[in-house]
Order: C-alpha cells, then sequence, then structure tokens
C-alpha cells in the first residue's frame, strides 16, 4: 500500500512539543520568561568534563568512531562509580554506553518489544516515556501511583498494579527518584513492583537518571540492586542530571548478559556509538566529580526547599522537580492549562501535568534546577502573585 505522503502510524502522534501551546504564548507575550518547564540546569559541568577539555593532542583520533559498547575508559569510570554508589561490582559485558537515557529507553523498548505489547508505567511519568513505548506501536499503560503511595500498604500497591496486567504486558517502568514528583519509592512499593513483576514475568527497565539527586540524609537504595529485582531489571543512568552534561547525550544500560547482546545488537543499528569526545569527558566527570555533585546538591536542595515553599508543599526527596495539584488554586471555572497561561503571561513558563499523565490534567510540573538562585526568587515571586489572585 503506498504511504506517500504519510508517514508510518506509529510515528503520527509523536511530537517534539510536549509544551508547544504555552511555549507560544511565551513567546507571543515576548520579554524575559523565565523557564522552569525544562529539566536542565544552570551549571556550568566540572570544568575537565567539558567539551572544550577534550584535546586532539591529549586523545588521537578523538573525532573517530568509538567501540560500540563504549569507550573503555568510560567503560571503567562507571564500574568503579558502581562499586562506589551502589556496592555491586557489574561484569563488564553486560554494560552499554548509550547516547543518554532518553535513546538507551528506546532501544530497550527496541529490542524487548514487539507491536501490541504493553508496558505498565506508574503516573504520573517523565513525560518522554509514553512516547518511547508508542513509537515501537506498543501499548503505555499508565497506573495511577506516585500521587497515591502516601497510606496505602504494599499489598495495596501490588493491588493497583497488578490488576493492570494482560497477557500482552512484557514489561514494568519503575523510576526513582522521580520524574516528575521527586519521590523516591518506599521498600513496601519496590517489593510490590517486584511480586508483580515476577508473578507476571515480565522485565523491570529501572530508570535511575536521578540516583545522585537525592535530598535524603543518605543516598536511596538503588532498586535495581534489590534482589528481586536483579535478575530480570534492564536499568538506564545518566550524566545528564547530577554531572549537568545533559548536551554530552551520555548514559547507560546494564541489565542480564543474555538480553545486553541483543541491545549492544540494536544500538549499533541506532546511533552506533555515543560521540567519542563526549565519552572521554563523561569518564573525567565519573572520575573526579564527586565535589561538583555535593556543591550542586546543596544547592538543589536549597532551590528545592524554596520552590516547594512558595506552593506550600512538602519538599521533594529528589530529582528537579515538583509535582503540584493546582486545584487549590483555580479560579472557579479554571482548568490546569488556564492557570498555567496566567502563569505564562506573568513570566513563568511551567509544564502542563497533562504530559505527565492523562490523569492529572489540573497539576503542574515545576523545574527548580533550571535557573539560578536569583533568576528562581523572581520566578517564584511571580508564581506566588499568580497563587494570590484567585
Ligand atoms: C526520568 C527520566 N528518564 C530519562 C531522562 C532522559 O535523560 P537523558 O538526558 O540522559 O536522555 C530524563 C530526562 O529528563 C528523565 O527525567
Amino acid at each position: 500500500m503506498p504511504r506517500f505522503p504519510h508517514v508510518a502510524p506509529s510515528s503520527e502522534g509523536l511530537s517534539d512539543h510536549v509544551f508547544s501551546r504555552l511555549a507560544a504564548r511565551a513567546q507571543a507575550r515576548g520579554g524575559r520568561v523565565y523557564p522552569l518547564h525544562v529539566g536542565d540546569t544552570w551549571l556550568e559541568p566540572l570544568p575537565s568534563a567539558r567539551a572544550e577539555a577534550q584535546r586532539t593532542d591529549a586523545f588521537p583520533r578523538l573525532h573517530n568512531y568509538a567501540p560500540v559498547q563504549g569507550e573503555p575508559a568510560l567503560i571503567d569510570a562507571f564500574l568503579r562509580h558502581v562499586e562506589r554508589r551502589s556496592g555491586v561490582s557489574l561484569s563488564r559485558a553486560c554494560v552499554q554506553v548509550m547516547s543518554g537515557a532518553t535513546a538507551a529507553l528506546s532501544v530497550v523498548a527496541d529490542t524487548l518489544l514487539s507491536p501490541g505489547d504493553e508496558v505498565i508505567i506508574p503516573a504520573p511519568f517523565w513525560p518522554l516515556i509514553r512516547g518511547t513505548v508508542r513509537r515501537r506501536s506498543a501499548v503505555a499503560v499508565e497506573v495511577p501511583f506516585f500521587d497515591r503511595l502516601h497510606g496505602r500498604t504494599g499489598a495495596e500497591l501490588e493491588a493497583m498494579l497488578d490488576a493492570r496486567v494482560t497477557e500482552r504486558t512484557v514489561a514494568l517502568y519503575v523510576n526513582t527518584p522521580h520524574n516528575p514528583t521527586g519521590a523516591v519509592l518506599p521498600d513496601a512499593a519496590l517489593a510490590a513492583i517486584a511480586r508483580v513483576a515476577a508473578r507476571h514475568d515480565l522485565w523491570i527497565w529501572c530508570d535511575e537518571v536521578y540516583e545522585d539527586l537525592y535530598y535524603t540524609p543518605s543516598p536511596p537504595v538503588s532498586a535495581w540492586t534489590r534482589p528481586d529485582f536483579s535478575e530480570r531489571t534492564i536499568v538506564v543512568h545518566s550524566l545528564s542530571k547530577a554531572y549537568g552534561l545533559a548536551g554530552a547525550r551520555i548514559g547507560f544500560t546494564h541489565g542480564p548478559e543474555a538480553a545486553m547482546g541483543a541491545i549492544r545488537g540494536v544500538q549499533t543499528f541506532s546511533t552506533y556509538c555515543a560521540p567519542r569526545p563526549m565519552q572521554l569527558g563523561a569518564a573525567r566527570a565519573l572520575d573526579e566529580g564527586g565535589a561538583w555533585i555535593a556543591q550542586a546538591r546543596a544547592l538543589y536542595r536549597e532551590a528545592a526547599h524554596r520552590t516547594a515553599d512558595a506552593f506550600g508543599v512538602a519538599p521533594p526527596e529528589g530529582g528537579t522537580f515538583l509535582f503540584v495539584d493546582l486545584r487549590p488554586f483555580l479560579r472557579p471555572g479554571e482548568d490546569g492549562m488556564g492557570w498555567l497561561e496566567r502563569c505564562v503571561d506573568a513570566g513563568v513558563l511551567l509544564t502542563p501535568g497533562s504530559a505527565s499523565g492523562s490523569d492529572y490534567g489540573s497539576w503542574a510540573r515545576v523545574c527548580f534546577t533550571s535557573v539560578g538562585p536569583d533568576d528562581l526568587a523572581e520566578a517564584l515571586g511571580r508564581i506566588r502573585a499568580v497563587l494570590a489572585s484567585r
């Protein structure tokens, strides 16, 4: 059947403009608009990890292809990082360097899913994960979860997930610390997830991109290291968040060796390898970035608390976002989008909660790391004024 001029049905609903309506309004408004919608940082990365620090005289063939599995120096640095962070010695064969966690999850989806398969996605969720699944002509099954943790037993959480499993379910996606709520999943929730996965023989996709951005007294346990996760879990990590290297596009995947062989095969046909200069910078970040991260974490923690104060809600336990239920702040007859439009008119761009799940149209996601402390104070002042003008 000829297709021209149409694209494949699986690509039709995909868009790079999850925030488009509000962004267009911001552009039409003109003037300064504070971008609290993008999950990025105002901090420059560790000097030795920056693009300009990678030099051909120090690394001959800097711009050649890297091995598909990844630059050996980066894999070594990652193995050391995992050992330090989570106390686990991973086998080298199980690790694959990726062009960021977005590409990593796409490759995982391509490797594990067939059209029509289903993936359970506890909601609200990172906006791109839904499209990552749909891109594969698979079904993203949204299960409201993170805003329902409080006061529920492990058995109740298990029942919520279990009820959505069908014979087409292949995987369950777990992200902790979490985008957008900033929650760190408690042991009872992780155990519930593990029981559901074991009962139905599901893969677990563990998204660890915020593993080093926690505001709890000690680092959260890495979910994938739990004995009830490890045999069935594919893990993704990223240098984007904790190291401020989102533009470098460096991440990792690891999991059971047999699956990793197939993942490496699919990776060969997607980007082949991650950019070599940035892999070398990433190795420096992993080896030398401890103090940089500690400082970033302290600044982000402060920003998280100030942002939570502005909305009068509890601060997040990790990550770079606050997820706020706007219902107490809406004018009579107003919906979440109406409130966000008023916010844009005041000069602050936030992400509509609907990007994180179909149940969250009256919520908003606020990134507290995308601008520095002075700009954040200005943006929060404007938000406070919108909150007050009900
Ligand atoms: C939960 C989550 N997973 C994955 C990603 C993608 O990260 P990367 O920049 O490594 O592609 C993000 C980025 O916002 C995220 O929040």
